[in-house]
């Protein structure tokens, strides 16, 4: 089968119409996989997927890892993280409050996860168009089109990412996480994995594909080794916004039955918060784990 592709202009988030992720063939699968790696973010449209089903096609890609904050891990499937602005009996049944700045996910781990799968099951709408948009942007790109300069600046260095720094960026404190449900998961989960500063590579290279990769975060970085502190907030901005000119940035809008699948390593993805209850927001998460050669 040749997948049926329709691209976007930009260099992730293209869509594949006409397939059935409860039936797939080996041949389509691999193609499937193919286009992951190539694009990165790719998206999957139409799908009907029980937790089981949604278990089952993740688990070709490798093995899932458990999302940290285990409050919203889905009680019977553990390796489907909720997302969600749902409350039932007052308490909410998912993570809402998730990545509103550009990110890969668990930055502040050694090893970062490969991916992430989200599936639409309930999508937020204000009668005109649906709302909480996802944004990409592919770090693959960014690196391969820096101008020559920066991408010397970059290369062999490291940085400092700081939970801290984020912490204060998104104002995740402690003292406003005391009456906070998500925010003392927040804070818990990081005083629990305790890599509170860690270093990575500002470029590196992807364990799947060998292509290189720039490694930023907004908000994250403290400092890059060995350069003074205004040499090193230069570098970053200079690298954030190469990588976040609107031009390449893929804004993603979400119909019921999609699964949208990003590469952790390749790209960056922001979340939008621009809705509210009753309008409701249902995803379904799993998580690839980072491969050993990681
Ligand atoms: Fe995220």
């Amino acid at each position: 089968m040749v997948l049926d592709i329709r691209f976007t202009d930009k260099p992730l988030g293209h869509a594949i119409h006409n397939v059935d992720l409860r039936k797939l063939d080996e041949s389509t699968f691999k193609e499937i996989d193919a286009a992951y790696k190539q694009y990165g973010v790719i998206v999957i449209r139409d799908q009907t997927l029980s937790p089981d089903d949604q278990l089952a096609f993740s688990r070709r890609f490798g093995s899932l890892d458990r999302f940290v904050f285990d409050r919203f891990n889905m009680k019977t499937h553990p390796e489907i993280f909720i997302v969600s602005n749902i409350l039932e009996n007052g308490a909410p049944i998912g993570m809402e409050d998730a990545g509103r700045y550009w990110h890969s996910d668990m930055w502040y781990v050694q090893k970062p996860p490969r991916g992430s799968f989200l599936y639409a099951v309930e999508v937020p709408h204000d009668g005109v168009r649906p709302l909480g948009d996802t944004c990409f942007t592919s770090t693959q790109f960014a690196y391969e089109t820096l101008p020559e300069e920066l991408k010397r600046e970059a290369e062999n260095r490291s940085a400092i990412f700081s939970s801290r720094k984020y912490g204060e960026y998104v104002g995740h404190t402690e003292e406003k996480a005391k009456d906070n449900v998500y925010l003392k998961d927040v804070v818990a989960a990081r005083q629990k994995i305790k890599d509170n500063v860690i270093e990575h590579p500002l470029v590196r290279v992807h364990p799947v594909t060998g292509k290189k990769c720039l490694h930023i975060v907004e908000g994250v970085i403290s400092e890059v080794i060995g350069l003074s502190q205004a040499d090193s907030d230069q570098l970053i901005s200079a690298l954030l916004a190469h990588t976040l000119r609107p031009e390449v940035v893929y804004r993603h809008q979400w119909r019921v039955g999609d699964i949208v699948m990003w590469d952790n390593y390749s790209a960056l993805h922001q979340a939008n918060g621009d809705f509210r209850l009753p309008q409701r927001r249902l995803m379904h998460r799993t998580t690839l784990s980072a491969p050993v050669s990681a």
